[in-house]
């Protein structure tokens, strides 16, 4: 078979084999293949796309490229949950230690933020001690002990996704809706739980710009999940403006305790309660969305979900008492007030220019050697729909940067007015089984 006749069957248009797919993703995790080669396929994929089979051969390809994780001394239903990305996610935070506690076995393995995006693992090693790295009998272990465990990717998980995620980055060939599904699926199945919950978010501050896209990737994800015999569904919600209040890795933890406690932004225990309540029909704890739900939200008021979330932490080596008390995290050394210019309601907080503004002030990686300062951040003190006054406080600033006006700019530059009123922003459009 000859790479060059791969390519050129894509740039006409016509569907690649499941042989042929095998052999460039095989030969490119083995050196055997050159960059060139493949980036010239994956802009064959991103102007002609590939059908539902192709997509199919692909994530089983990249599926097969490396480890597949071996769950099964695990007892009783493992799911997992993913969300492709958003500023102010914090949901795993909250909603694992949640479900856990209502006896879901949560195997979950994340990622790190890059870009606006923020990452569950760096927002966990904000608290002190914070071990992601368990050894897989560590992992195993732990969640049999007490359900849960969250820890970074094994590192030969989806070699395949890893070499041509890194040459999607700088080939400007990652808005390709069959690339990006075989991505996240690839590593969702190869981490093996049970049952999969997909959280697809649209909107300025998501992969997928609108809506339409939102329920096209959701739905293609679903597809392959089930053609992998895993019970897969998918929320459409929006990320147009952040979720909750706090955007920032320590800043995020101590809104998920807070939402844990009971005291977390309305949007932010909604989106937990519903997800919560999906999970455990999937794990067949609740026979309906309705009554999961419910037990989710006794669960936060009678703080099982935060005894879930502390015993966890201590499992990992880090310390409790930041659970307990928040004023332990790493603080930042300037906190600036944003002051209202207008009178009105607030029409909308572009999510992207508040999460660029957020990693411009330190709490997020433009590169992925960047470090990140864990105590930077914004507080949105206002959402949209709420109504300001000349003066009012919009959000705070937090950083340990001396000089930070273009990140200043930016968050000032993310709001806009109305002199009407507007409603809250929707945030759950869709569910997709
Ligand atoms: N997240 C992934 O893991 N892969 C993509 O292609 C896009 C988002």
């Amino acid at each position: 078979m000859l790479m060059t006749e791969i390519i050129e069957k894509k740039k006409l248009n016509l569907p690649l084999s499941k042989e042929e797919i095998n052999f460039f993703i095989k030969g490119y995790v083995n050196n055997e293949i050159p960059d060139y080669q493949v980036s010239a396929l994956l802009m064959a994929i991103c102007f002609n796309s590939m059908t539902k089979e192709e997509t199919f051969a692909l994530t089983e390809a990249m599926l097969h490229s490396g480890d597949i994780i071996d769950l099964s001394k695990i007892k009783g239903v493992k799911i997992d949950k993913h969300s492709t990305g958003g500023v102010g996610d914090k949901t795993s935070l909250a909603l694992l230690p949640l479900v856990a506690s209502c006896g879901v076995k949560v195997a979950k393995m994340s990622g790190r933020g890059l870009g606006h995006t923020g990452g569950t693992l760096d927002k966990l090693e904000s608290i002190k001690g914070m071990r992601i790295n368990l050894t897989s009998e560590e992992f195993i272990k732990q969640v049999n002990d007490i359900n849960i465990a969250i820890i970074g990717q094994s590192q030969n998980l989806v070699p395949a996704d890893k070499k041509l995620y890194a040459l999607r980055d700088v080939t400007a060939t990652v808005d390709s809706l069959p690339l990006i599904a075989s991505s996240i699926m690839s590593k969702k199945l190869a981490a093996n739980a049970d049952t999969i919950l997909l959280d697809v978010k649209f909107g300025n501050g998501a992969f997928m710009k609108t809506l339409e896209d939102g329920k096209k990737l959701a739905s293609l994800m679903v597809e392959i999940g089930k053609a992998f015999n895993k019970n897969t569904k998918a929320v459409i919600t929006d990320m147009n403006e952040p979720l909750g209040n706090n955007i920032g890795n320590a800043l995020e933890v101590i809104e998920a305790v807070n939402t844990l406690r009971g005291h977390g932004p309305k949007d932010f225990e909604t989106l937990c309660v519903r997800l919560g309540g999906i999970i455990l029909t999937q794990a067949n704890i609740s026979k309906t969305v309705t009554e999961g739900e419910k037990l989710i939200k006794e669960h936060i008021a009678s703080g099982e979900g935060l005894a879930k979330l502390k015993e966890m932490v201590k499992a990992q080596g880090g310390d409790p008492t930041y659970i307990d008390n928040p004023d332990k995290f790493p603080k930042a050394k300037i906190v600036k007030p944003l002051i209202s210019k207008h009178d009105g309601y607030i029409k909308a907080i572009d999510a992207l220019k508040i999460g660029e503004g957020a990693m411009l002030l330190g709490a997020g990686r433009a590169k992925k050697e960047d470090s990140i300062d864990y105590a930077s951040g914004i507080t949105l003190t206002k959402k949209v729909g709420d109504v300001v006054k000349k003066g009012d406080v919009l959000a705070y600033i937090y950083t340990n940067f001396e000089k930070f006006a273009e990140a200043e700019q930016l968050i000032h530059d993310a709001y806009a007015f109305s002199d009407e009123v507007v409603e809250p922003s929707k945030l759950i459009y869709e569910v997709i089984e």
